[in-house]
């Protein structure tokens, strides 16, 4: 399995990249039913699927698409994941006042796509989705927080998820990943809008999108430069 990693903040060009991929993908014979494109929001699965369709105006929308949609709903078709598993705004609020923190929590449009704002939370969640060692993302983010409070707040949180038995994102992001088996047999495996980290830091690691494939050709780098846009970059790993 090749893993593509494709980072950059809002409008950068991550769907269009990956809808690209789509396109190669169909171009090498993939059937479109055997690609799966995932995204947290209703919002951004619908206009992922409105895109294809307009891309690839000789497919059928309704037949031909029925792997894009949003991770969740993946999510509960296939690992039987619901709502009730998910860290829910209440759940925040017992942890940071558990931890001893202040958290803001961001409903999205959707029940589930909440979203934890927090200096440490945050720093955590880059440093999980971009699989780098804790320790080396804390050192390089040169924050003014003593690491003992971020290793604090870290295993706070863990303990909290795994007490509780809940999943954050990134976490329901994680098990579709590992659970390939109990997924529909996709040959391309498509996340767009990995996590929305808009808000952090606005540079290039911003917001982020996955797009996982198996088993596809060479994974690799590029990056884009259109002048005047802020700059996407794509990481891959085999
Ligand atoms: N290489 C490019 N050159 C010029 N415009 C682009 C390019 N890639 C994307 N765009 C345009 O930029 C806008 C935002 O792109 P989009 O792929 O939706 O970004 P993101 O998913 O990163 O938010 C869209 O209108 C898209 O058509
Ligand atoms: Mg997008």
């Amino acid at each position: 399995m090749s893993v593509e990693k494709v980072f950059g903040p809002p409008g950068s060009g991550k769907t269009t990249y990956l809808l690209t991929m789509v396109q190669q993908e169909l171009a090498a014979g993939v059937h479109p039913t055997h690609v799966g494109y995932f995204a947290f929001t209703r919002k951004a699965a619908t206009e992922a699927r409105d895109r294809a369709i307009q891309k690839f105006p000789e497919l059928n929308g309704d037949l031909d698409f029925p792997w894009f949609r949003t991770l969740h709903s993946l999510a509960y078709r296939c690992l039987g994941i619901g709502t009730k598993d998910m860290m829910s705004p209440q759940h925040y609020a017992e942890f940071a006042k558990e931890a001893g923190i202040e958290l803001a929590v961001e409903l999205g449009e959707e029940e589930f796509a909440i979203k934890a704002d927090h200096p440490i939370l945050n720093e955590v969640n880059i440093a999980r989705i971009k699989g780098k060692d804790l320790r080396q993302h804390y050192n390089d983010s040169k924050m003014e927080i003593e690491w003992h409070h971020f290793e604090y707040v870290d295993r706070a949180y863990r303990h909290y998820k795994e007490t509780h038995g809940l999943l954050d994102f990134t976490d329901l992001l994680e098990r579709v990943v590992d659970e390939p088996d109990r997924l529909p047999r996709l040959k391309a495996l498509i996340i767009d809008e990995a996590q929305d980290l808009s808000k952090l830091n606005g540079d290039s690691c911003a917001n982020s999108s996955s797009a996982p494939r198996r088993p596809i050709s060479q994974g690799m780098t590029t990056r884009r430069s259109t002048p005047g846009r802020a700059q996407m970059s794509t990481v891959s790993s085999h």
